[in-house]
């Protein structure tokens, strides 16, 4: 199992090793810091959600901190790391943690309705491989997460920013790529799904576009079977809307 980085001191013997193999991450400059992927949705938090958050929230929320991360400890265990951004009320969430018990996930979101949705489903599931951090991710990723500590990401139906003045607040552009691509292990994976395909299409665009990812697939993937159908997606293929996945993976 590769160990973690816990500093980006390049002073530090085993963070020159990591970034001589895996070079150095981008600079955070390429994101502009004042664009937000997301708006915050005002919504209610159920008392089943604030009970989960009471009960729950001290063992499964994290604190952002922008100091790297030590996912063994956090987890209290070594196990393969996937990182999932935008997990929204984490149905899907949920079942993968289920289906992939030997995995840990590292869980995005700052809707709070949707963490406790989430923690809710943990108390309910019984699921101990799930670890949220209410935060953007975008910050997540520059300043908790370790070169090359990945050995997935999931990006599930992000908001798709329809509007062409607003589709610079993707989250799937070339810089955050770039630092994602930076963050998994050779052979880790980057999968993203869209039901809204001009989206899709700059996914599959942005992805080709990075020298350190392969495609796994000739253009968009065959949903892998550890993805649900969630309520949502169901709903819009029921109404004839198309979904189109795409895995892509780091090189050696
Ligand atoms: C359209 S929803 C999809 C939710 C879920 N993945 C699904 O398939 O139902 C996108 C979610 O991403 C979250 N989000 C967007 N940008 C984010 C960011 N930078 N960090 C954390 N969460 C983000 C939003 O709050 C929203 O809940």
């Amino acid at each position: 199992m590769t160990q973690l980085i816990i500093s980006t001191d390049p002073a530090q013997p085993a963070v020159a090793a990591a970034q001589a193999t895996y070079g150095t991450p981008p600079p955070d400059v390429a994101y502009p810091k004042t664009i937000k992927s997301f708006v915050r949705r005002a919504g209610r938090t159920t008392t089943g959600q604030a009970k989960a958050f009471e009960d729950l929230g001290p063992r499964f929320v994290l604190p952002y901190t922008a100091a790297l991360l030590d996912a063994d400890a956090v987890f209290g265990r070594n196990a393969p790391l996937v990182l999932e951004i935008g997990f929204g009320m984490g149905e899907a969430t949920a079942h993968i943690a289920k289906v992939r018990a030997d995995d840990n996930f590292l869980c995005c979101e700052v809707h709070e309705p949707g963490v406790g949705a989430l923690l809710k489903r943990i108390g309910e599931q019984g699921l101990t491989n799930i670890r949220i951090l209410q935060h953007d991710a975008v910050e997540v990723v520059d300043h908790m997460l370790p070169l090359a500590c990945l050995d997935g990401i999931h990006i599930f139906f992000p908001d798709p920013w329809h509007k062409k003045k607003h589709n610079k607040r993707r989250l799937i552009q070339a810089p955050l790529v770039a630092k994602l691509a930076a963050r998994l292990k050779p052979g880790g994976y980057l999968h993203c799904a869209t039901d809204w395909q001009p989206y899709a299409e700059q996914m599959l665009q942005m992805l080709g576009a990075e020298p350190l990812l392969a495609n796994t697939a000739a253009g968009f993937a065959p949903q892998p079977d550890y993805r649900p159908l969630t309520k949502f997606e169901n709903r819009g293929l029921r109404l004839g809307h198309g979904v189109w996945d795409v895995v892509f993976v780091r090189r050696n």
